[in-house]
């Protein structure tokens, strides 16, 4: 791409490239747009269809994303926001932050979807819509319209929903631009998530789970877990956004992780929604997929130009953003544990990386893997040791012991002192089992990865959960 055609010292980007979309681009996009607008407008001639609206708006979402990311890109690197793609052979400088155009796009096309859902009972709760109601029996007075017919409940979770996310991109654009402390900026997911909570506590209020068979006779049927499960909630929205935020650094698996998720629990979502009879759960998984699909509507978009060779960074904004899409489906839909199955593969990475996180070993500021420029593959980064800066003695067993279960790579000279150990993510460890790979290999590898881990843990979440918990929900 730009890159391998400009000269050893041009500084950046060259700038003609793409500011502009191609005439194809602009016909397809078009298309699309104005093929979703017509969806939409259709709509409105049944009962709303929420669902089919939502597919609709994402269409645009992905649209608007698109469009949005090449014009707006050299607008960002203008106002500072950008960065050096650390893995090519010539240094370039991309726009970064990418992420906020998706929260905003995506804020916008979530709260012009507010109406669809509730169509049917706009319709209803004011008589045939609107202010058509001139006549009023005497009892009718005092409620007004018919309000009180009106989910008032399903708008706030959905509304709560909405600023939680917003609340996040705010964090988001603020960590790009200034770069919050580690330690600052961990736990404010936490209180994004408190309009979730409350809305939680007020619709569900359900703070007991469901106890395995063999536990049943000590614990009872159901084990109540009172405020502690409003604890785990926050701990899940503050874990979701962190936990993709770290497994990053080579193009594209920001977004690709992000997108195995979405599909995956929109996937999961449908399984809910085919059962043949109403499923109690299933407004709950409605709802779900009303906030997944424009999700995957401005990933796929933000897909198309972090993919290797990147030409836009997402930023944290974007890994925040995504996190906290899941974290707020799986609260307010009340299955946090499915998606705890799903993030699996980051909740190894989040583990794995606690020595490095809580300073048992030196935590260099990106610990992406090394580019060699030489053979143009990805190889593990590693954490350098000099002989006068070793570790402490329970460190160096832990090295050790983590080097002979092939869980790291570690060099000692011929004194047995540490040389260097690779940086304590799962990305670099796939490279010590794997050998040099070039970075959309290892990005698609990864990817591959997270959908069979995730597909594996939703199989065991259905037909597994049967043999240790009396039912499964899905009830097939
Ligand atoms: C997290 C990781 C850090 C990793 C970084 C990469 C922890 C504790 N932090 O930090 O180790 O190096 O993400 O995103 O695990 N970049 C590339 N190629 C890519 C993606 C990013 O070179 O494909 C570089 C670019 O210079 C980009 C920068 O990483 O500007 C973005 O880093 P940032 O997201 O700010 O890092 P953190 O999230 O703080
Ligand atoms: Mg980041």
């Amino acid at each position: 791409m730009t890159g391998h055609h400009t000269t050893q010292h041009a500084q950046s980007h060259s700038p003609a490239a793409s500011t502009t979309l191609s005439s194809t681009e602009s016909i397809s996009l078009l298309s699309l747009s104005l093929a979703c607008i017509g969806i939409l407008a259709n709509t409105f001639q049944g009962d709303g269809e929420p669902l089919i609206a939502s597919l609709a708006l994402s269409g645009l979402a992905f649209a608007g994303t698109y469009a949005l990311i090449r014009w707006l890109g050299p607008t960002f690197m203008r106002s500072g926001l950008k960065g050096v793609d650390m893995s090519k052979q010539t240094r370039r400088e991309l726009p970064e932050c990418m992420g906020a155009i998706c929260a905003v796009v995506y804020l916008l096309v979530v709260i012009v979807f507010i109406p669809f859902p509730f169509y049917k009972d706009i319709v209803a709760a004011t008589s045939g819509g609107g202010n058509r109601d001139v006549v009023l029996r005497v009892e009718e007075v005092q409620r007004g319209r018919f309000l009180h017919r009106f989910p008032h409940g399903k708008l706030a979770s959905y509304l709560s929903a909405i600023i939680s996310l917003q609340s996040i991109a705010i964090l988001g654009i603020g960590d790009d631009l200034f770069d919050i402390r580690w330690r600052h900026k961990f736990f404010i997911p936490a209180f994004a998530s408190i309009p979730l909570l409350v809305v939680y506590f007020v619709d569900f209020g359900v703070t007991s789970i469901v106890m395995p068979i063999p536990l049943q006779p000590y614990l009872g049927e159901l084990f109540d877990l009172g405020p502690l499960y409003y604890a785990y909630m926050a701990c899940v929205a503050i874990f979701s956004p962190n936990s993709i935020n770290i497994l990053a650094g080579i193009n594209g698996i920001e977004v690709t992780q992000s997108i195995v998720v979405a599909l995956l629990l929109a996937f999961n979502d449908c399984l809910y929604l085919l059962t043949p009879y109403p499923h109690p759960a299933t407004d709950s998984h409605l709802f779900s997929l009303f906030l997944l699909l424009p999700f995957l509507g401005v990933s796929f978009a933000l897909l198309w130009y972090n993919w290797y060779p990147a030409r836009a960074f997402v930023g944290d904004t974007y890994c925040y953003f995504a996190g906290m899409v899941f974290a707020t489906v799986a609260i307010l839909g009340h299955f946090s544990k499915t998606l705890m199955l799903l993030l699996l593969p980051q909740a190894f990475n989040f583990v794995y990386s606690v020595p490095q996180l809580f300073g048992l070993v030196p935590c260099p500021r990106h610990r992406l893997p090394r580019f060699n420029k030489r053979t143009g593959l990805m190889e593990p980064s590693v954490t350098e040791w000099v002989p006068e800066r070793q570790p402490k003695p329970a460190v160096a067993w832990m090295l050790r012991m983590l080097g002979r279960l092939g869980l790291l790579m570690v060099k000692v000279d011929g004194d047995g002192k540490f040389v260097e150990t690779s940086n304590f993510t799962i990305i670099n460890l796939w490279l010590v089992w794997r050998g040099p790979l070039r970075e959309d290999r290892l990005a698609g590898e990864i990817t591959a990865m997270q959908a069979v881990v995730g597909l594996f843990g939703l199989f065991v979440r259905h037909r597994l959960a049967l043999l240790i918990f009396k039912e499964d929900n899905w009830g097939l």
